[in-house]
């Protein structure tokens, strides 16, 4: 039985709801990367590294939450804090002691945080930073890494047509892309001349600081710090968009990991403890230009600041989850367990590529895990774990990049895409079990010829 037959015998239940799904969202999903051919996985619970889906299949998932459960699913602290919070209510349409726990929080982890304002996701954290660069910088363009992703907002969509391999989104209003500088990562060179020539124009500077799309094209380090210097000399803000790698990489994200320190930060994903939220922190002058002015008569004075409203900007549900996720990450055990957890099965499974002759190499940083089939024969040079690598590697064909997916599906392990997201929840148990998967995943791939 072929990869694909197995999929869909194994899953009747979700392909029925896939077929009542398609009457109602575009391709039956609510997130592009929920969408799978031939049709979506279903899932009904989840707990800890695991969960379950609608034909009672187990699964122990590396998705987790798109990246936002570092401690796995429904972690009891968490649950607690979610349980005691509902009954007391979900939207007071006024301020309250939670939310200052949490931002609290945020300033008390995050280096660059002197001050912070709650969003409802990642998309909106960039969206207002974006806009607290323009109005402090007073000039308007964005540089952005070619392939870094910032969210589905305008001013970071799409890529001017002569910078080559990103698509130009349809729906953009005209004019927004020419607002965009796009430049290669890694190219200090290129980076230098940018900001030589057109420094005098760029408000901002955006990056994903271990790479684009959470490291899959790995960034180096020494690029990274180029950046923060490059940009500190031509009045440039710098943005480290850590809606991924925050309290994930370190209990201060990247940024202390690395010991570099950007004028903003945008965050999301673990900084809610699994629920709807996001934040923009950054220095204070920067921050306040979201204040209003004379709060005595808490009039609005059109041009001299930055509106931000927002219906769930620090709910107390995401508040009390944050702050509990928050208050237990802040020693850095649950990162390191996560990331020893990554580096146990980027070694076993690259021992499962050599043993069974594949080409490819499964490679990352902290607990995020990537894997390229059918590229690279092995990782470059100085980079197997843990490390920065200076050069991008090929991502895996699409062919084969769908099967593994499918594949590992039918072997009770759901990757989100070609990468893995690791958790403090995930088991030595679990990483034999992952292992086992993937051999027999790249078995069944090679019985059909894949990669060609
Ligand atoms: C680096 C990065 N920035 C921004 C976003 C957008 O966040 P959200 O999905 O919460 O809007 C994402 C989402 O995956 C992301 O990975």
């Amino acid at each position: 039985m072929t990869i694909l037959h197995r999929y869909v015998e194994s899953h009747p239940n979700s392909c029925r709801l896939a077929e009542r799904a398609n009457t109602v969202f575009p391709n039956g999903v609510t997130h592009d990367i929920r969408h799978n051919a031939p049709f979506s996985l279903y899932v009904q619970n989840a707990s800890g590294s695991r969960k379950t889906d609608v034909d009672g299949n187990q699964l122990l998932d590396y998705v987790m939450g798109h990246g936002a459960l570092l401690l796995g699913h429904n972690h009891p602290s968490i649950v607690e804090a979610v349980a005691r919070q509902l009954p007391l209510g979900t939207h007071y349409g006024a301020s309250h002691e939670a939310e200052i726990r949490w931002g609290e929080l945020v300033l008390g982890l995050v280096p660059s945080a002197e001050r912070v304002r709650f969003t409802s996701s990642g998309t909106e954290a960039t969206m207002m930073a974006l806009r607290l660069a323009r109005a402090h910088t007073g000039r308007e363009k964005v540089l952005r890494l070619r392939e870094h992703f910032h969210g589905w907002n305008d001013s970071v969509t799409g890529q001017p047509p002569s910078e080559g391999t990103m698509p130009v989104s349809p729906g953009l209003p005209h004019g927004t892309l020419e607002g965009s500088i796009v430049v290669p990562q890694n190219d200090v060179d290129i980076l230098e001349r940018t900001l030589r020539e057109d420094g005098s124009e760029i408000a901002v500077m955006i990056l994903e600081p271990t790479g684009a799309h959470w490291g899959t094209e790995p960034i180096d380090v020494e690029f990274v710090r180029a950046a923060r210097d490059l940009t500190a000399r031509h009045g440039v803000l710098l943005i480290f968009d850590e809606v991924i790698t925050g309290f994930r990489v370190s209990p201060g994200g990247a940024q202390q990991a690395y010991g570099i320190t950007p004028d903003m930060t945008t965050m999301a994903k673990i900084v809610a403890g699994g629920l709807p939220g996001g934040c923009v922190g950054g220095r204070t002058e920067i921050i306040d230009q979201i204040a209003i002015r004379d709060s005595e008569s808490r009039e609005y004075v059109r041009g001299e600041r930055i509106s931000h409203p927002g219906t769930f900007n620090a709910n107390p549900v995401s508040a009390a989850a944050g702050a509990a996720c928050l208050a237990l990450i802040g020693d850095g055990e649950q990162q390191r367990r996560a990331a020893e957890t990554a580096e146990a099965l980027a070694r076993a499974l690259n021992g499962v590529l050599r043993e069974e002759s594949v080409a490819g190499c499964v490679y990352g940083y902290s607990s995020m895990l990537h894997i390229a089939i059918g590229a690279n024969d092995k990782p470059p040079d100085g980079y197997s774990w843990g490390g920065a690598a200076p050069k991008p590697i090929a991502e895996s064909p699409r062919g084969a990049a769908h099967a593994l997916k499918l594949g590992m599906i039918n072997e009770g392990v759901h990757l989100m895409d070609t990468g893995m997201m690791v958790s403090s929840a995930h088991t030595p148990e679990d990483v034999a079990i992952t292992v086992e998967a993937f051999r027999n995943t790249l078995r069944a791939m090679k019985v059909e010829g894949i990669p060609a």
